[in-house]
């Protein structure tokens, strides 16, 4: 017992003398054989290698590594040790070997090393965004998508990205983005849409179905009287009365009334069914594609004021080729003091005769314009007037009788 605390303590003494002498530079122990004499010697730094021990008279002696031999520690060896060889394929040389230094290789750019090979680093597929982009060391680490990002692409860089907040640019969101897929925003037509027509063919022939054929009196009345939901003011029926003719007061009350009351589902119905009629007249429309000149000659052939050379440049450069012909309509329409667009076409298909105007492309006009007096029209006005208000109408016809 008493000889193992004595061992103890001498352990002790020498470790803490060893690490006190250990400080710098590192020393090692060895014997002399010329003083028959136990010795610390100075260690060799790196860059060198050992090439004499020290003595009891003289230092340890040191020399430098030959040219592509290194040393990169404190050390005793008497050589240095050989630099790496040549870097691997897909790799560069980082840092040139010299005398403290092995050289250093790393994978190139893209591509991470496995083992011993330098592998391409991993693309996150769509919906997947890099969490981690890869080293030289490592691969990519992908992660799926958390809600509100996306990631349209296959990409070993591209993180997942915020999808656009389509509110914030002031924009309505068309269509709800997902992983893969980024929210789709669209302009606000009524605001933004640069070709802007103003009332379409449909809207325009579904109202004029509504005015009544034979003379009713205080018709204006009773319809305003009698439409569902936000009533028009006296104040607009008055200035409708006076700015129009009886033969358009309807149409005008008609399309006040379907701006007021936009949110109410009956007035979503009918814009969906006008909706509708559009992408039949579009599709009828569609194949005219008419050059300038035609459009020129066409809006010649139209009565009363016409549209000037400008307005149908302004138009060619806004407008889709199948919505110019209908904005250009729409702008004779309202120079002509809100002229019924169909009669006014009808007149000038006839007078087109004289000119040289593309036959199908007259065809496809006198097509839509029996499209829009047809059956179609009738349904959306059956809807409105007969099922709706009709009724009410009626009783009221009744009760003057
Ligand atoms: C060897 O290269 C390393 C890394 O590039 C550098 O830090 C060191 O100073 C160089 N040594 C000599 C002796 O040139
Ligand atoms: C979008 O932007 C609006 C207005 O800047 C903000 O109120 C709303 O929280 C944002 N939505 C998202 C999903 O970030
Ligand atoms: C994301 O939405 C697109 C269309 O918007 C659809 O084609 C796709 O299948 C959807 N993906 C997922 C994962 O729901
Ligand atoms: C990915 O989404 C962005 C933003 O919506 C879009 O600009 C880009 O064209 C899309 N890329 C592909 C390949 O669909
Ligand atoms: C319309 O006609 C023009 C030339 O007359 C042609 O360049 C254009 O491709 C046509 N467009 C369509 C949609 O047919």
């Amino acid at each position: 017992m008493i000889k193992l605390l004595c061992c103890a303590l001498v352990f002790l003494d020498i470790s803490i003398k060893w690490t006190t002498q250990e400080a710098f530079p590192p020393k090692y122990l060895r014997y002399d054989p010329e003083s028959s004499s136990k010795l610390l010697c100075d260690q060799c730094p790196p860059g060198t290698y050992l090439k004499q021990h020290c003595t009891a008279r003289r230092k340890t002696l040191c020399a430098p590594c030959p040219n592509d031999y290194y040393t990169n520690t404190w050390h005793t060896s008497d050589e240095c040790l050989y630099c790496s060889s040549t870097c691997k394929e897909m790799q560069y040389v980082k840092q040139e070997c010299n005398s403290t230094h092995d050289r250093v290789c790393e994978c190139r750019e893209g591509r991470y090393l496995e083992v011993e090979f330098c592998l391409k680093h991993r693309s996150c597929p769509p919906g997947f965004g890099v969490l981690q982009a890869g080293t030289p060391e490592q691969n990519t680490v992908c992660k799926r998508c958390p809600d509100g990002f996306f990631s349209n692409e296959t990409s070993s860089k591209a993180p997942c990205r915020k999808h656009t907040n389509c509110t914030a640019l002031g924009l309505l969101l068309t269509q709800k983005g997902n992983t893969t897929h980024d929210n789709i925003c669209s302009e606000n037509n009524e605001l933004t849409h640069r070709c802007g027509i103003d009332v379409t063919l449909c809207e325009e022939a579904f109202f004029r179905f509504a005015v009544p054929t034979k003379f009713t009196p205080n018709w204006l009345s009773v319809l305003v009287d009698n439409l569902p939901g936000t009533k028009i003011n006296a104040e607009s029926v008055e200035r409708i009365k006076r700015r129009h003719s009886s033969q358009e007061q309807t149409f005008q009350l008609l399309k006040l009334w379907k701006h007021q009351n936009k949110d109410q589902d009956m007035v979503k119905k009918i814009i969906q069914d006008i909706d509708l009629c559009e992408n039949s007249v579009q599709k009828h429309l569609a194949h005219t594609n008419l050059t300038f000149g035609q459009l020129s000659r066409l809006m010649d052939s139209l009565p009363g004021r016409k549209v000037t050379t400008e307005d149908i440049e302004g138009t060619a450069k806004v407008c889709s080729s199948s919505e110019q012909i209908l904005k250009l309509l729409s702008l004779w329409r309202t120079k002509n003091g809100d002229q019924d667009t169909l009669k006014g076409l009808t007149h000038a298909l006839r007078h087109l005769k004289t000119y040289h105007f593309p036959k199908t492309a007259a065809q496809s006009l006198k097509k839509t314009i029996r499209f829009l007096h047809s059956f179609t029209m009738y349904r959306l006005y059956q809807k409105l007037f007969l099922e709706i208000i009709g009724n009410q109408v009626q009783s009221e016809k009744i009760s003057c009788l």
